[in-house]
This record gives structure tokens, sequence and C-alpha cells, in this order.
């Protein structure tokens, strides 16, 4: 185990569990209907590349990478550093990022995506910190629900370390105390 963690909080069997059951339910709700999934750089690989592979139905996808500036009132910018590709007009989009902690982040992705008239949107993520909520949203795809712990791997980062760890853990506090 890596010396930066304090404990494993998922294993990556239980994140291979967890992509066969998201990859069979969205299989299951999207057949018939033309599927994008939009990964969320750069958190999203390591989980969009492993739940993809359940995915049994048609699909395209694509990449986005945004930086969310929170300032002190509620007025949010998300500033893009890429964009997708494709044109998403009248097609069923999930967007799949690592963790939805405030919820900020991505209801100002979900609230882009709206105005490009999609289909429908919907969101698939690793993790849910509920604790953490600002913003009052429930993704309907979720991986597992975690507690108020600052966490890192399988695509978590700290300070851009730590994505590459083949399970998620929590991070010790000595390391950003
Ligand atoms: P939020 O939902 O707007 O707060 O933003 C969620 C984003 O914050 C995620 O995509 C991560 O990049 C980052 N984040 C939130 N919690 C954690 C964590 O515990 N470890 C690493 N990154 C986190
Ligand atoms: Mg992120």
């Amino acid at each position: 185990m890596n010396e930066a963690v304090k404990e494993v909080l998922v294993s990556e069997n239980e994140i291979k569990e967890i992509c066969q059951r998201l990859g069979a339910q969205i299989s299951q709700d999207y057949a018939g209907k033309e599927l994008v999934v939009v990964g969320m750089l750069k958190g999203c690989a390591p989980f969009m590349m492993e739940l993809i592979k359940h995915i049994t139905i048609p699909m395209r996808m694509d990449f986005m990478q945004i930086t969310s500036y929170h300032g002190g009132t509620e007025s949010n910018t998300v500033v893009f550093k890429k964009d997708i590709e494709m044109n998403v007009a009248g097609k069923h989009v999930i967007v799949v990022d690592d963790i939805i902690d405030t919820g900020k982040t991505i209801t100002e992705v979900l609230n882009i995506f709206k105005t490009r008239k999609v289909a429908s949107i919907e969101l698939a993520c690793l993790l849910d910190k509920p604790e953490g909520r600002v913003v009052d949203y429930t993704p309907k795809y979720v991986g597992t629900i975690i507690p108020k712990a600052f966490v890192i791997g399988y695509g978590l980062d700290f300070d851009e370390l730590y994505r590459n760890l083949p399970f998620v853990g929590v991070l010790k506090e000595e390391y950003y105390q």
C-alpha cells in the first residue's frame, strides 16, 4: 500500500463490481438510444475506462476539462480547458466524474449540456460524498457513498499525485496539514 494512504476505502475488486453493476444498468436504461458518454478530465479516466468495458450497447465517448472557481458568493465561473468535440444535440448524455462533493462543478456542467439541447442528461460517478453537498443534487448512477474524508486513488488526486493507485483510499492527515 502507498505510504500516503491511511486506509483503503474502496478496493480494486469493489470498483470492478461497481463498474459491472453500473455498466449493466446503463446498458439496460439506454438500449435503443443514442448514447454519448462524456468524461470529466482528469479524474474520470480510470473509472471511465473500466465502466465502458461493461456498457454493451453502442456508445460514443468524448471528454471535457473544466476548472471551477467558487467565489464568496453564489456566482461560480466555469472555465473550459477542453470542450467536447461532438455535437450532442438530441443525444442522450451521461457525464462521468470521479466524485461529487459540493455538487457545484457538476451543476454548472449539467447546465452547459442543457443549453446544448441534449435529449437527456445524467451523471455517473464512482464516489458520492453527500455530507459535502452545498447544491442539492442526487446523481443517478453512483458507485458508492463515502463519508466526508479526503480520498485519493483511481483518478482522484492530491496535488496531481496518486491518480494511479488501483484503489480509493483516505489520505493521511499529515499530508495536507
Ligand atoms: P464539487 O462537487 O464541485 O465540490 O467538485 C468535485 C471535484 O472536487 C471532484 O471532481 C474532484 O476533482 C474534487 N474532489 C472533491 N472531493 C475530493 C477528494 O476527496 N479527493 C480528491 N478530489 C476531490
Ligand atoms: Mg475532478
